[in-house]
């Protein structure tokens, strides 16, 4: 057994990590089906195609539903308290079903086994949950259903390390189409109110050559966009090269002649100005970017450990808007220890200056040995939610005012999958990331079709295939 600890969680003494291969396990359970939910970010989802590759690579077999499945996995986000307590109650789903299916197994994975406080519980109150184990070690998922089954014991191996770099996942992709590709992992930034450098480890970034063959392959399988994933791509080979940056990684990825490129997520710290030029001059790389801000109010920020002001991010977004088509959008915190309502209405402000084309707005929510959840001058959950309320009012207005500058435009468009607003639809992303549902069938899956738009809302567009 190996217990987390947020103390060694946070160290950064150590300059370089091991990069080493994935090695096939082979499983004790034959011919098994299978169950993974995932909350969280996109990082989380790829590392549940990791999972899925795994234990497909065994002979597992997905299943739509969980009551049908011989082994369950939860993947888990600890970024705020509200993900917690959804964990928790589909735990509380599957205590009940493995009282009928004695035989189920019941993994938990992820970000939360990283915290003390949930492995601990998991260890002395959910005893029916088989296997624990965290971000550092996804490729011993095999060992771990091996080790529960054969012993009949709990299994719980969560490692609080800097972190190293596993190469080679069998992955099993979503879909054919868009891939995940990781560019670097884990954050050293310690944004105060932020749980990810303690559950994710240390800043590493994978080599620039694993990045370009994975893009290369993908591309031969016919997969037509990439998105670059990181906590903060934009820190992007600071810690394995001398002169090699973000910027030149998407020249190279451009290179390969891949469709499309997108990257989440930016830290405005880390941005610079050859960054911006990439993204303008280059052709295959989406005129998207996600720019955290958090606040609007200096003071907050740097109580948040954020290292820029309203004043700089405002300087960075300027130069980003310039660039021809893009859409920006962003994460907002209300409520952070010691908000005060004038700080509350800088943010507004911000947002009124920088008419965000979409923003991802949260409730501080305290979390474990972090900072901020032992400052003073907590704000009251009525307030943080009052606030977010009338956040989001302006958000959404900026928004819709960003799409409705589409109307009877002729956007091109990457078709996804099947709409959720008709049979007769698709849907798919417009090179700037505005979600759009298009009149037309499913062989349009896939393809890039110029869309002339005929209608807008705040998060989604409609439109019909242009002459
Ligand atoms: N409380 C609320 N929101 C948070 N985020 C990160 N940590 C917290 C927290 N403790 C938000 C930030 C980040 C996004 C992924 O989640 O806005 O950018
Ligand atoms: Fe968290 Fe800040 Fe790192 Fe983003 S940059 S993952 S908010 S610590």
């Amino acid at each position: 057994m190996n217990l987390p600890n947020m103390i060694e969680a946070k160290k950064r003494n150590k300059k370089e990590f091991n990069v080493y291969n994935y090695e096939d396990v082979k499983c004790v359970l034959k011919n098994k089906k299978y169950f993974i939910r995932t909350y969280g970010c996109q990082m989380n989802e790829h590392d549940t195609e990791k999972i899925k590759g795994i234990l497909e690579s065994n002979g597992f077999v997905a299943c739509e539903n969980y009551v049908d499945a011989d082994v369950v996995i939860i993947n888990t986000c600890a970024i705020r308290e509200n993900a917690h307590n959804k964990v928790f109650g589909f735990l509380g789903q599957l205590k009940h079903l493995k009282e009928t299916k004695k035989d189920l197994v019941i993994g938990v994975c992820g970000c939360m086994p990283q915290e003390e406080s949930v492995t601990n519980e998991l260890k002395d109150k959910y005893k029916f949950v088989n296997f624990v184990f965290g971000t550092h070690n996804i490729e011993d998922v095999i060992k771990l259903i091996n080790e529960s089954v054969t012993s009949g014991k709990q299994s719980i191996e969560v490692f609080s390390k800097y972190g190293d770099v596993c190469e080679g996942f069998p992955f099993k992709r979503s879909n054919n189409i868009t891939a995940y590709v990781d560019i670097i992992l884990g954050c050293d930034k310690f944004c105060t109110y932020c749980i990810v450098p303690y559950t994710r480890g240390a800043q590493r970034s994978r080599s620039k050559e694993s990045i370009v063959e994975e893009v290369v392959n993908l591309k031969k399988q016919g997969f037509k966009e990439v998105t670059l994933l990181g906590q903060n791509v934009n820190a992007y080979g600071k810690d394995i090269y001398e002169n090699y940056t973000l910027a030149n990684l998407l020249k190279d990825v451009s290179d390969t002649g891949i469709e499309r490129i997108r990257f989440v997520t930016s830290h405005p710290w880390d941005f610079t100005d050859e960054m911006v030029c990439a993204i303008r001059d280059l052709p295959n790389v989406m005129p998207y970017v996600h720019l955290p801000v958090q606040s609007g109010s200096n003071r907050i920020l740097k109580l948040m450990g954020r290292r820029y002001t309203k004043e700089s991010y405002i300087s960075l977004y300027n130069k980003l808007r310039s660039i021809e088509g893009v859409s920006i959008t962003t994460d907002i915190i209300v409520g952070f220890p010691g908000e005060t309502e004038e700080d509350f209405n800088e943010t507004l402000d911000l947002v009124n200056t920088c008419k965000f084309d979409g923003a991802f707005t949260f409730a501080y929510s305290p979390r474990e040995n972090t900072p901020a959840s032992i400052m003073k001058d907590q704000v009251d959950e009525d307030v943080k939610f009052e606030r977010l309320n009338r956040l989001n009012e302006v958000v959404n207005k900026y928004s819709n005012m960003g799409n409705s500058k589409y109307l009877d435009k002729i956007v091109n468009v990457l078709v996804l999958g099947k709409s959720e607003k008709g049979e007769d639809k698709v849907m798919g992303y417009t090179e700037n990331m505005k979600l759009v549902n298009v009149v037309g069938g499913n062989e349009l899956i896939g393809q890039i079709v110029k869309v002339r738009i005929t209608d807008t809302k705040s998060f989604s567009m409609d439109g019909v295939l242009a002459q």
